[in-house]
């Protein structure tokens, strides 16, 4: 199984950024413990950082027919692109949407989302162990298939 997993603006500074927020640990960190997760699963994971809009849609559209799941953080993105959505329907294939903080008890604007509406499932404030949440519900959901 192959699983493409995005992330959007800033979380490369990770570590860095905000670390109440998001935490001490940095990117590399996230990356590893996404990585050796998904290795006891058998599962072959791409991680992709991009701080541009238009390098997440490029990155979603070539995951078609190469992919089995995408796990996306869009960052900011999550609360204004169309395009991002868009291009998770084109391809069609299914998604996780997370995050690392609890979106929904901060800021208004960050309630919304607008990739929330095609993933299967949306995970929010449970930092970095989001993401392997992610990945076995994602194995999970395709291996049911
Ligand atoms: C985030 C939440 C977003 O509102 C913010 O813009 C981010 C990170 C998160 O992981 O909690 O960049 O997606």
């Amino acid at each position: 199984m192959k699983f493409l997993v995005i992330n959007g603006p800033n979380l490369n500074m990770l570590g860095i950024r905000e670390p109440d927020i998001y935490g001490k640990n940095t990117y590399a960190d996230l990356i590893r413990l996404i990585t050796e997760h998904a290795e006891k699963l058998n599962v072959d994971v791409e991680c992709f950082q991009s701080n541009h809009e238009g390098s997440i849609v490029d990155k979603i559209q070539k995951a078609y027919g190469k992919k089995d799941g995408i796990i996306i953080n869009p960052g900011a993105y999550t609360h204004t692109s169309i395009a991002i959505l868009d291009a998770l329907k084109s391809v069609g294939i299914p998604a996780i949407e997370v995050h690392i903080s609890d979106v929904d008890s901060r800021e208004e604007f960050r309630k919304i989302s607008y990739i929330t509406s095609y993933c299967i499932e949306r995970i929010t404030g449970m930092g970095f162990a989001g993401y392997l949440k992610a990945v076995d519900d994602l194995f999970k959901f395709i291996s049911s298939k």
